[in-house]
């Protein structure tokens, strides 16, 4: 039997159910929802995972200052907030894995016991500085003096909050003994870590030396039981990178699951925050060395969105709700603002000026209005059906020579996860065929002997027939392209174009050929439709 081809495998991280979600965890989901569509929209095999992480201190603290037990305070989260935003940005993940899932908690003891019997776990104290915010023991040099209500104290770089000191008796991975297989991995694999700033760090921090890593908790019970010592339950970071694995039938007994589990791992990118950069580079693989397993592909660390300059969080009060944004200004405008304004890896920031601003000069001005009034003059001189062109120009040639260009750059800037440079290089051809009209000014040609009959319909072959057809064309590329980034406008646009009946459906169209033109067939019915971008109102 032929083996099934190997899936593209993406994964976001897994997010706390301490709190809902604001803008921050919905730009990675957006980013990875973007860059699976584009996979899939490439007739790709993808799996797309997305999940909560619920175990852990913070979620039992949450849970407790609410009077409720961590697993109602985990369920109410994820069905009233967690699950619900997913529909909320239009991401169309494959699985949703929650860490209180059973499928989860075998697999992640199973995982646990093996690497036991193998000798890589082993009983010791700790005490040290732990950070609740990150479910992480501190190295004292990392610490900052705390000021205002925290002066005197020192606190976590991250959360800002003060750190707790621990002293326990734990179960520890010996990860020190992986520091040198690590640093060979990331010289060997420089795609393994990236960006090459997220590289850089990773290098220099296990550069340092590791320690072996405390992986038990013994003072609270909200987690996964160590199989031989139920004493203690694991450490939430070792059962949350779990999940990858869990989620796509790690240690299942099932066969299908088992398959599935084949032709999934190893994940091709795991998409991540910077601040959880470490986790995922760092103690990820070494868990997985010691295991035995197949390492993933590459750890790629985005930006943080910052307001006023920091790490934007609900425990800072900075956070804000993707639907505050998105019952203005729809799903597919936060989609396209996050991606096209931020440089996959870097910091940003948003601002309700810049996403107005944006929305009306290219989503409804640039975009929405190409679609609208080709639509409109293929309705008004040929009655809403596409004609067949004529003889073509330089001015066409070059149109299409864009659309070509627009698709290969995109295309290499997917595979280097620049989703910003992907965005940019297809809105290229936007401007590039707003530019075609503006050059070939149909709405003038209308007027010349010979290009519209005695009704002032237009004819078929004429100059006007020409540039109609060419400025459907390019829509026809657009609507392909724009399909991952902004589903919705693109479907719509699909429909207006009348493509589904003579072409198929908008996900059934290949990437690849997008940009060669003439596809649409003479007779296609055009229709207007509702604008797809309606514009704002600058003060409303
Ligand atoms: N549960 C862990 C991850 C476990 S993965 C095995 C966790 N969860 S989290 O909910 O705190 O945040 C997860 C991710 O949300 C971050 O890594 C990042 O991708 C995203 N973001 C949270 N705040 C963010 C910003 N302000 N800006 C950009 N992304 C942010 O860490």
């Amino acid at each position: 039997m032929p083996e099934a081809a190997k899936s593209f495998y993406l994964t976001t991280p897994i997010y706390y159910v301490n709190d809902a979600p604001h803008i921050g965890h919905a730009y990675t989901t957006v980013a990875a929802d973007v860059v699976t569509r584009w996979h899939r929209q490439r007739q790709e095999d993808v799996w797309f995972l997305t999940g909560t992480d619920e175990h852990g201190e913070k979620v039992l603290r949450t849970a407790e200052k609410n009077g409720v037990s961590p697993q109602e305070w985990a369920d109410r989260l994820v069905e009233s907030a967690w699950q619900p935003v997913l529909e909320t940005i239009d991401a169309r993940n494959d699985d949703f894995i929650r860490t209180t899932q059973e499928r989860h908690v075998v697999a992640v003891q199973k995982f646990l016991q093996g690497l036991y019997d193998a000798g890589e776990i082993y009983k010791g104290s700790y005490e040290g500085p732990y950070c609740v915010g990150c479910e992480e023991y501190k190295l004292p040099g990392e610490l900052l003096d705390g000021t205002g209500e925290y002066a005197g104290q020192k606190v976590c770089p991250i959360h800002l909050r003060p750190v707790e000191m621990l002293a326990e008796e734990n179960y520890f991975f010996r990860m020190s003994a992986y520091a040198d297989r690590l640093l060979a991995l990331y010289e060997e694999h420089p795609e393994f870590v990236q960006p090459a700033s997220a590289r850089n760090e990773v290098v220099g921090f296990v550069k340092q030396g590791l320690q072996d890593l405390s992986i038990s908790r013994s003072t609270f019970d909200w987690g996964i039981p160590i199989p031989w010592d139920d004493k203690h339950v694991l450490y939430v970071w070792f059962d949350a990178l779990l999940n990858y694995m869990t989620a796509v039938g790690y240690g299942s007994d099932d066969a299908a699951e088992r398959e599935r589990f084949a032709r999934t791992w190893p994940a091709d990118v795991h998409l991540v925050g910077k601040d959880i950069l470490r986790f995922h580079a760092v103690i990820w693989p070494a868990m997985l060395m010691a295991a035995g397993l197949p390492l993933p592909k590459q750890v790629f660390a985005h930006g943080w969105l910052l307001v006023g300059g920091e790490k934007m969080s609900k425990s800072r009060l900075t956070g804000i709700a993707p639907s505050d944004i998105i019952d203005t200004f729809g799903s597919d405008a936060f989609r396209y603002y996050f991606m096209r304004t931020i440089g996959f890896g870097g910091d940003g920031s948003f601002s309700w000026e810049d996403m107005v601003a944006r929305y009306n000069g290219e989503l409804a001005n640039g975009f929405g209005n190409l679609a609208s009034r080709t639509a409109a003059m293929i309705g008004k001189y040929f009655g809403g059906t596409l004609p067949a062109a004529g003889a073509r120009t330089d001015l066409e040639t070059d149109l299409e020579a864009v659309a070509a260009k627009a698709v290969a750059d995109a295309e290499a800037a997917i595979d280097r996860m620049a989703i910003h440079d992907a965005v940019a290089a297809v809105w290229s051809l936007v401007d590039a065929t707003n530019g075609y009209l503006t050059e070939t000014q149909p709405w003038k040609v209308a007027k010349e002997p010979g290009e519209t009959d005695a009704e002032g319909r237009g004819v078929d072959g004429g100059r006007l027939a020409t540039s109609l057809v060419t400025a459907a064309e390019a829509l026809r590329a657009l609507a392909v392209l724009l399909h991952p980034v902004t589903p919705k406008a693109a479907a719509r646009l699909w429909e207006a174009l009348g493509a589904e009946p003579v072409l198929g459906p908008i996900a059934a169209q290949p990437v690849a050929s997008a940009a060669s033109f003439g596809v649409l067939p003479a007779g296609t019915t055009v229709t207007k439709g509702a604008a797809l971008f309606p514009r704002l109102d600058e003060d409303a």
